[in-house]
């Protein structure tokens, strides 16, 4: 994957329901693509570009977990690329590039909570489950993930 044809940068929470939307979010209201804190000065959403096309989201919410200790923690959510661009190494490209600006901005640990289908990519960008697995209604099986930047 030639780094040079995509652009990362800082988005709205808005701009990111393009993507949100069909692949988090298929077939439910696009107000489900509204998250708690999507406004807040604190949240950063950052989006993949290729050309003006909006590909990759993930966004970062200054959430700490009940169960980690660390100070400095931010919760991920809204991981997401577009299905045709899945597993091209995409999505670890703007994560890894979240993880560095986070860590510029002295978050000590990262958290998500994963579905069971994407943990073989958070495991892969070096993320480790913590705690049971619990179930999110209509969504299904989650495991709480993190990772220490
Ligand atoms: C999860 C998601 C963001 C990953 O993005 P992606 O661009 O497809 O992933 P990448 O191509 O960057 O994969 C990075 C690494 O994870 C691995 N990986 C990704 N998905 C995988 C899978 N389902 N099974 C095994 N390995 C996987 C890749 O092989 C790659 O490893 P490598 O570098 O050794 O080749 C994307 O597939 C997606 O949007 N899925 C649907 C939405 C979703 O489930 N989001 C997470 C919500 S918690």
């Amino acid at each position: 994957m030639n780094q040079d044809h995509f652009n990362i940068k800082q988005i709205t929470a808005q701009e990111s329901y393009s993507v949100r939307h069909p692949v988090l979010r298929p077939g439910k209201p696009i107000s489900t693509c509204v998250f708690d804190g999507d406004d807040l000065a604190t949240t950063i959403h950052l989006g993949l570009y290729q050309a003006e096309t909006l590909i990759g989201i993930c966004s970062f919410f200054k959430n700490a977990h009940p169960d980690l200790s660390v100070q400095n923690q931010y919760q991920l959510r809204g991981m997401a690329v577009l299905n045709v661009f899945q597993g091209q190494g995409l999505g670890n490209m703007i994560l890894a590039f979240g993880e560095k600006l986070m860590n510029q901005k002295n978050t000590e640990t990262i958290w998500c909570n994963a579905r069971e289908i994407a943990l073989p990519f958070y495991k892969k960008c070096g993320y480790e489950t913590f705690g049971q697995a619990f179930d999110i209604p209509s969504i299904g099986p989650h495991y709480a993930m993190y990772k220490t930047l």
